[in-house]
C-alpha cells in the first residue's frame, strides 16, 4: 500500500488552503490535531492542522506517524527572518533545523545578573546522562533535511515568482524574537537563516521514527531589514508546496 506524505501547517491560515485542494477529503481529529485526508494526483497525501508551538507540533508528529506510517513529512508555514539577505515573501528550505530553546546559562551567583550573550547552546540527546554536568552537551544539535525532498524542492523553485527560494538554517523555540540583537547572536552562534515555533520539534520526533523530513518556511516578517508582518505569505507558501509536494511524489 502507499504510504502517505504528511503537511503539516500550524495555524488554519497555514493549513487550510492546501487542504481545499485534495481530492475526497475525509477529516479525522486525534485531540486538538486536524488531519485532512486526501489524495493528490492519485497519491495519498494528509494536511495536519498541528495548532502552534513546539510541544503541540512534537504530539501531532507522533501521533500521525503512529496512525498514518508516512513516507515523509513536510513541516510548513510562516517564520521571521534572521538574515538580512532574506526578505519578505522569500522562502527557507530547511538544510538544517535547530531548537533555539536548547541553552545552558552561565553560572552565576546572587546579585550577578542575567546574562543571555554568554548562554551555551545544548544538545539534550548528546548522552542519557546530565545535561547540565555533560561536556559532550555543550552543543548545537542540528537535525538534517531529507535529501529526496530537498531534490523535490529544489527542482521546482523556479515556479515560485514572489521571491527567492534558498536553502538555509531553520531555528525554533516557543519565542518570538523582536530584540535585533538577541536575533544577530543567533544568527551568528546557530547560523540561523530564520526563526519559527515548530521545526525543530517535528524534526526532532520525525529522526526518532527514521521518517524523511523537511522544513519549507516563508518569511511573514523581517525585524533585522525592515521587512513588515504580511499574512498572505502564508498562502503563497502553501501554493509552492503543492508544487514540491506534486515533484515529490512523481518520484513514488
Ligand atoms: N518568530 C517566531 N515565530 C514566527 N512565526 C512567524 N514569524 C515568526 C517570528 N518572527 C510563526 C511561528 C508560529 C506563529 C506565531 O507564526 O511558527 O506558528
Amino acid at each position: 500500500e502507499q504510504q502517505p506524505i504528511i503537511v503539516q501547517g500550524p495555524m488554519p491560515i497555514e493549513a487550510e488552503k492546501l487542504a481545499d485542494r485534495l481530492e475526497d477529503v475525509k477529516e479525522e481529529k486525534s485531540g486538538s490535531f486536524v488531519f485532512y485526508k486526501g489524495k493528490l494526483d492519485g497519491y495519498p497525501v494528509i494536511i495536519a492542522k498541528t495548532g502552534k508551538g513546539m510541544e503541540n507540533t512534537a504530539a501531532a508528529t507522533a501521533v500521525a506517524i503512529e496512525k498514518y506510517n508516512p513516507a515523509a513529512i513536510i513541516n510548513q508555514g510562516t517564520s521571521g527572518g534572521h538574515d538580512p539577505g532574506l526578505h519578505v515573501f522569500d522562502i527557507v528550505l530547511g538544510k538544517r533545523t535547530v531548537n533555539l530553546g536548547s541553552l545552558k546559562t552561565g553560572s552565576l551567583n546572587e546579585n550577578e545578573g542575567i546574562e543571555p550573550k554568554n548562554w551555551i547552546p545544548m544538545d539534550l540527546m548528546a548522552s542519557e546522562g546530565s545535561a547540565g554536568e555533560d561536556p559532550d552537551a555543550e552543543n548545537i544539535r542540528y537535525f538534517k533535511g531529507d535529501e529526496q525532498l530537498l531534490a523535490a524542492a529544489t527542482a521546482v523553485k523556479d515556479e515560485y515568482e514572489k521571491g527567492k527560494v534558498v536553502e538555509g538554517t531553520i531555528g525554533s523555540a516557543d519565542v518570538w524574537n523582536n530584540e535585533v540583537d538577541r536575533i544577530n547572536w543567533f544568527h551568528e552562534k546557530f547560523g540561523t537563516s530564520v526563526e519559527e515555533m515548530e521545526g525543530a520539534a517535528g524534526a526532532q520526533i520525525a529522526a526518532a521514527y527514521d521518517v524523511p523530513y523537511l522544513g519549507i518556511r516563508v518569511l511573514s516578517n523581517n525585524k533585522v531589514n525592515g521587512g513588515e508582518y504580511n499574512p498572505k505569505t502564508a498562502e503563497a507558501n502553501q501554493a509552492y508546496v503543492l508544487e514540491v509536494l506534486k515533484e515529490y511524489i512523481k518520484t513514488k
